[in-house]
């Protein structure tokens, strides 16, 4: 990987096409939580100082090929605005039709193009796409470690056409995971949560023979709780798990990996509701499981004091609604009070976990913090994500 401070590397009046992760938790218009935004700000100053001009790539939730208003970059375009102290402007064109020089003048050397997943030739990889985003500038950096595990065009294909350079997150975020990952002390207890299911099911299977323990809390927990028969009545869960589940069972018997789930839910009839506390087989056909239960955070806290290394990446509940934020708070909370004793490495990723950890005020309390979840997954799995590979030929 070449990094974007080679002593080689000239930046001057260079036009830098970066790739972001700006994929930060939305209320509507307003940022949850700006963690990956501040992440990137020494890169972008970087190349300021350099006297670049940069043009920002991103994408923003998952709008499959669309044009989703709700999905649009212009809070977070507001918010770097604001970081920057200078106005950036955010281009809707059709990427072919853009003529990038006519946004830059002595004043403003930021563009920022909208959300790259409002076209589905992203998401494919399209190689004429990614021709067309790198025929707008000069130098390509992926500063997105977060986005990596992702064969998309403006992560890989688009190194094809351009010069390639790493950011200095991502390099941070390589060389701290490989540092992590090489000198692991057992036990290992993984803790998986969050929503996004159908990223991180295929890819525990191949991370049971690293781990002593796997803990399913969170969305996550929903397809375990439905292959044991439970009632999850319109809790999420991916369809059509049934046997990815099995198999993360079999391997683990055979691995001597301990999978934990809850034993007990916080639920409600929707997301704005107060919680009520259940035993899995109360739960009735229209409830929503929203946090862990009080039995189970008991039975987390006892396996994160039985655990050398806490590798934690998706929230136990719907942490947006304090209501449902129980269960994240008291895992942050023994991860943290562990640490502190100096009885474990703790380790975290993802951006709704990194929102969680801010939320409470423990980000800095935790050895190290990713903003990367289904990359963070795949690179402790020891697999080389397409968009670092993609860097290195
Ligand atoms: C993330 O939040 O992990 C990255 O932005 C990738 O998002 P994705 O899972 O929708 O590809």
């Amino acid at each position: 990987m070449k990094s974007i401070q080679s002593k080689d590397l000239n930046l001057n009046n260079k036009k830098i096409l970066i790739r972001l992760d700006l994929n930060v938790p939305l209320n509507g218009t307003a940022i949850i939580d700006t963690s990956r935004i501040d992440k990137v700000i020494p890169t972008l100053q970087y190349l300021l100082k350099s006297k670049a001009k940069i043009i920002i790539l991103s994408h923003i939730g998952r709008p499959k090929g669309k044009f989703v208003n709700e999905l649009s970059l212009k809070p977070v375009c507001d918010e770097l605005e604001k970081k920057l102290n200078q106005k950036i402007s955010l281009i809707n064109h059709s990427i072919k039709k853009i003529k990038i020089e006519s946004f830059f003048c002595e004043k403003k050397n930021i563009a920022m193009l909208e959300n790259l997943r409002f076209f589905k030739e992203e998401e494919n990889d399209d190689m004429i796409f990614a021709k067309n985003l790198a025929n707008l500038g000069d130098i390509y950096v992926n500063e997105a470690f977060s986005c990596s595990h992702r064969k998309h065009a403006s992560v890989h294909s688009i190194t094809k056409f351009l010069p390639s350079y790493s950011g200095l997150q991502l390099e941070s975020e390589v060389n701290s995971l490989s540092k992590i990952t090489s000198n692991i002390k057992r036990p290992i207890t993984c803790i998986i949560g969050g929503s996004k299911i159908s990223t991180k099911i295929t890819v525990i299977k191949n991370l049971i023979d690293k781990f002593d323990n796997i803990v399913f809390v969170g969305g996550m927990a929903n397809n375990i709780l439905k292959f044991k028969k439970y009632e999850i009545g319109n809790s999420v869960y991916e369809k059509n798990a049934e046997v990815i589940v099995s198999e993360i069972f079999n391997i683990s018997e055979k691995k001597n990996c301990k999978i934990f789930f809850p034993l007990d839910v916080s639920t409600g009839k929707n997301v704005d509701e107060k919680p009520t506390t259940k035993k899995l087989p109360e739960i009735s056909n229209d409830d929503m499981i929203l946090d862990i239960g009080p039995e189970t955070i008991k039975m987390i806290k006892n396996i994160i004091n039985n655990s050398n290394t806490i590798l934690w990446n998706g929230p136990a509940g719907y942490f947006e609604n304090p209501e449902f934020s129980k269960g994240s708070k008291e895992i942050a909370e023994q991860i943290v009070k562990r640490k502190k004793e100096n009885k474990i490495y703790c380790v975290s990723g993802g951006g709704d976990t990194v929102a969680v950890l801010n939320y409470f005020g423990l980000v800095k309390d935790f050895d190290f913090v990713s903003t990367a979840g289904g990359a963070f997954l795949e690179f402790l799995e020891g697999k080389e994500l397409p968009g670092i590979k993609a860097l290195n030929s």
